[in-house]
């Protein structure tokens, strides 16, 4: 046996659970696929957490996350119950807004590729779609509105409310992303797509300053500014002119939510949160799907497994450095969505019996097993 590896794997809420079954069942296939242990450590977190020990990320859990290789990260959230706790302890800000912070996950990669036995469930229309849909969305993570500050409600004289949240970056935080993208842009279709709203905010003329600047030392890669509301439209007509989609943290949270879309469903959309490279070829993150807790199907057996399974492969990829194990999974996963397989987000409507979430999981273990 070789090396042995440690993952913190935290479920979640809603979905979280189901899903996580079967991307740690692709894992545990990687472990015998590839002899390589795996120690994989489940705690709970998000409202599960908050049942369980009293808060959405208690201090035990984050010292396993610290004392991981990787995160593999559910969903959390419950709007149902977020009147029963202080906004400060629900679980999007205590728990998963407090990883991203607290491990400096400023860089977010949200790949979307629309399967060819999937192009059915792409909202698009077939000639839209003709030329493809694989996008990486590079989103900035731990800036602008989310954490900027000051942020906060006050209570006026008059008895009404004021709320502000803050879009603040400054240089260095622009820069270091857009290094990611440029980087990744390179080992794709060498095209950079930088959105921002120069034409109204500060943060925008900003944003659109540096890039240009971090632009120049990679002159075999081309960069295309573009104000946010019309990458928005131009997803839409015509996705095939983006390779990567470089956003700050508010526009490409939103935008890769559209793009998911056009790769049939959320269900499809995994996602890697990584830090600064310390230099070695392998880096901490945190893995997880960009969809969220789908509460109306929690439970059902009927969620889509593969977003959470993608995003096991990026952590193989990006933290581990199993990159043959990485390609290994995608490939079961392109077998599995080759025979026909698809959960009822994807399902064709000549389909009649769509699979659920053990089904496709189990099948995606099998082929792993089966592969060379
Ligand atoms: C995402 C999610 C989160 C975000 C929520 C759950 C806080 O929508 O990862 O895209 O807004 O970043
Ligand atoms: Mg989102």
């Amino acid at each position: 046996m070789s090396k042995s590896f440690r993952i913190a794997a935290l479920a979640g809420d809603g979905i979280g659970p189901e899903v996580m079954r079967e991307a740690i069942a692709v894992l545990r296939a990687v472990e015998t696929k590839f002899s390589t242990p795996l120690e994989i450590t489940e705690a709970a977190v998000g409202w599960a957490g908050i049942d369980a020990h009293g808060h959405a990320l208690c201090d035990e859990v984050l010292e396993i996350c610290k004392s991981s290789d990787a995160i593999l990260f559910g969903s959390v959230g419950l709007p149902d119950r977020d009147a029963t706790v202080p906004k400060e302890q629900r679980p999007e800000r205590a728990a998963l807004l407090r990883l991203r912070k607290e491990f400096s996950l400023y860089a977010n990669l949200r790949p979307v590729r629309l399967y060819p036995e999937l192009v059915h469930a792409c909202p698009l229309r077939p000639e839209r779609i003709a030329k493809g849909v694989d996008v990486l969305v590079v989103r900035e993570l731990t800036g602008g509105l989310y954490f900027g500050q000051p942020k906060q409600t006050t209570e006026l004289p008059d008895g009404q409310k004021r709320a502000v949240d803050s879009m603040v970056y400054s240089t260095h935080e622009v820069e270091r992303i857009a290094h990611v993208a440029f980087r990744a842009a390179r080992l794709r279709r060498k095209h950079v797509t930088s959105t921002d709203k120069a034409n109204v905010l500060e943060s925008g003329l900003l944003w659109r300053e540096v890039v240009t600047e971090v632009a120049k030392q990679y002159p075999d890669v081309t960069l295309e500014h573009m104000l946010a509301d019309n990458a928005a439209m131009q997803l839409i007509l015509n996705p095939a002119r983006f390779d990567v989609l470089l956003c700050e943290n508010t526009f490409g949270d939103m935008l890769s939510d559209e793009a998911a879309a056009l790769a049939g469903s959320l269900g499809m959309l995994p996602s890697a949160s990584l830090g600064a490279s310390t230099g070695a070829s392998t880096t901490f993150g945190l893995y997880e799907p960009a969809g969220g807790t789908a509460p109306d199907i929690a439970g059902k057996g009927i969620a889509n497994p593969l977003a959470q399974i993608l995003s096991a492969t990026l952590l193989l990829r990006y933290s581990l450095g199993l990159e043959s194990a990485a390609t290994a999974v995608e490939k079961a996963i392109e077998k599995v969505i080759a025979s026909g397989m698809q959960t009822r987000d994807v399902c064709a409507p000549n389909n009649p019996s769509p699979v659920g979430t053990r089904q496709i999981g189990q099948a995606i273990v099998e082929a792993i097993l089966a592969g060379h």
